[in-house]
């Protein structure tokens, strides 16, 4: 099929390159022409394991094109995805004025049938909102065309982006006609996915829904966290002994420094906004935020009470990025950890396998080193904060004598079982003893 994904950034490049990955000729669109012109020079925008090599493949075989016209790419494809950006406003609220514009762009150069689809993450009722902005915005003599609008909310992770995307639990299709069923099961069909049809309105909810609830379960087991600290339990053996049961499960139970990154924050923020415009309080997303951000502040103030003073004692951090296996500092708890410690007047110096770049835009007067133990040379701390593979087989054998104090605060439990104290460190983590 014809497709054109309009907005080419994690999700859109991932899309688009998955899609045209399965047999389909893609146009993945941008308006930042800076980011069409890194893609068409055959370099990626964006760190994500696997994305380079297949995104050659796919223009090699010349099922993947980019461009920076809507206009260009709407009159070529059959099926168009949305996947522009929706942040939040002051209040919370998602902003639409980026799938607004796109909505009308559209329309403007729409002559025959198109199904247009939601990918951003968006408010339950946008698919409404989107269907009257095209068709009010249809050149004048197209004003009866025929169009259909439906929702294929996304639920890969960055990270493991393409692996998601081509083997999910399930896709997710919002629908108001059998055409536009018929034709999203046939985007789909090469990987075979349990499909879940609904109408657009409760698609666009079990997105907000599900990241609302992983969030959820992530403040849950920090709260938990801190209750261990307070009877002295390890929290790593609660969410172990609760995990094994089907009901719960493991996954998202590990307790740290609270979620961040471009999606949880933002979206538990507009669930709550919905919520609230509709008439309902969500107090429980409420809660949920606030558990996550003092998560945040607990980390800090162990590490003031533990450090004493501040005020010139180097601190070296191991890892940046809000997750592992991504460049992205959207919403990064290392960011927020980093200035209050700076504003302490401690010297921070920072290492992180792939985010430093973007990570120098947020984070001044900072050190970035080439490695793990260059950081450590000299440094009064550590933290780890992102737990990327390679921290996992550190030598902290050759870390104790490169460091001036060998003192560890461990934001995700990822050396809880190194024994680090044998080897003469001060350990911190999350809620263990
Ligand atoms: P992003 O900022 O990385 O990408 C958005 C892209 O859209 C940018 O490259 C921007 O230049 C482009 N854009 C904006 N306006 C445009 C226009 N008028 N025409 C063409 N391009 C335009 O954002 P993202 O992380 O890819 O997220 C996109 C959406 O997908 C959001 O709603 C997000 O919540 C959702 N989502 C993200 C993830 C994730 O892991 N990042 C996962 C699932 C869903
Ligand atoms: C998340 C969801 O997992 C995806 O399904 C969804 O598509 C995406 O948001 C989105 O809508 O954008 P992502 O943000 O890429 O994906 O990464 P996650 O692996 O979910 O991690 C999010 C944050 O939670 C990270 O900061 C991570 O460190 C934290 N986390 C995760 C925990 O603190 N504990 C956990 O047990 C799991």
């Amino acid at each position: 099929m014809n497709i054109a994904v309009i907005g080419s950034g994690y999700v859109g490049l991932v899309t688009g390159v998955c899609l045209a990955h399965l047999g389909h000729r893609v146009i993945c669109v941008d308006n930042n022409i800076q980011k069409i012109k890194t893609l068409k020079s055959g370099k990626v925008p964006i760190y994500e394991p696997g994305l380079d090599k297949l995104i050659k493949e796919c223009v090699a075989k010349k099922r993947l094109l980019f461009s920076p016209s809507i206009t260009d790419a709407t009159k070529k494809s059959l099926a168009i995805f949305i996947a522009v950006g929706t942040p939040p406003k002051e209040s919370g609220e998602a902003d639409m004025v980026y799938i607004e514009n796109v909505s009308r762009e559209i329309a403007r150069c729409m002559t025959d049938y198109k199904l247009i689809v939601e990918k951003s993450t968006v408010p339950a009722q946008t698919g409404e909102k989107i269907e009257r902005t095209i068709r009010k915005y249809l050149p004048e003599k197209y004003r009866k065309l025929e169009f259909d609008v439906a929702s294929n909310p996304e639920f890969l992770r960055e990270g493991s982006a393409i692996e998601d995307f081509m083997n999910p639990d399930r896709v997710v299709i919002g629908v108001n006609s059998k055409k536009a069923e018929e034709l999203l099961r046939e985007i789909y069909k090469p990987i075979k996915p349990k499909m879940v049809v609904t109408d657009i309105n409760s698609a666009e909810l079990i997105k907000h829904a599900s990241n609302s609830f992983l969030a959820t379960k992530i403040s849950f087991i920090n709260a938990v966290a801190r209750v261990c600290t307070l009877v002295d339990a390890d929290v790593l053996k609660v969410a172990e002994g609760m995990g094994l049961d089907k009901r719960i499960g493991r996954r998202f139970l590990d307790a740290g420094i609270g979620y961040g990154g471009s999606c949880f924050p933002k979206d538990v923020e507009a669930f709550i906004h919905l919520s609230e415009k509709n008439g309902y309080d969500f107090r429980l997303l409420k809660t949920v935020r606030e558990i996550n951000d003092a998560q945040k502040a607990a980390f800090i103030k162990l590490i003031e009470d533990k450090m004493w003073i501040l005020r010139d004692k180097t601190i070296g951090v191991l890892g940046l990025a809000f997750k592992p296996n991504t460049d992205d500092m959207r919403s990064a708890p290392a960011v927020e950890i980093i200035r209050a410690l700076q504003k302490e007047g401690a010297k921070i110096k920072a290492y992180d396998p792939q985010a430093t770049a973007n990570a120098k835009k947020l984070l001044k007067n900072t050190i970035y080193t080439k490695d793990a133990y260059s950081l450590a040379k000299g440094c009064d701390a550590l933290l780890l904060l992102t737990e990327w593979d390679e921290f996992k087989t550190l030598d902290f054998k050759k870390i104790r004598k490169l460091v001036s104090h060998p003192v560890l605060f461990d934001g995700r439990n990822l050396y809880h079982e190194h024994n680090l104290r044998d080897l003469g460190f001060e350990y911190y983590g999350v809620g263990v003893a």
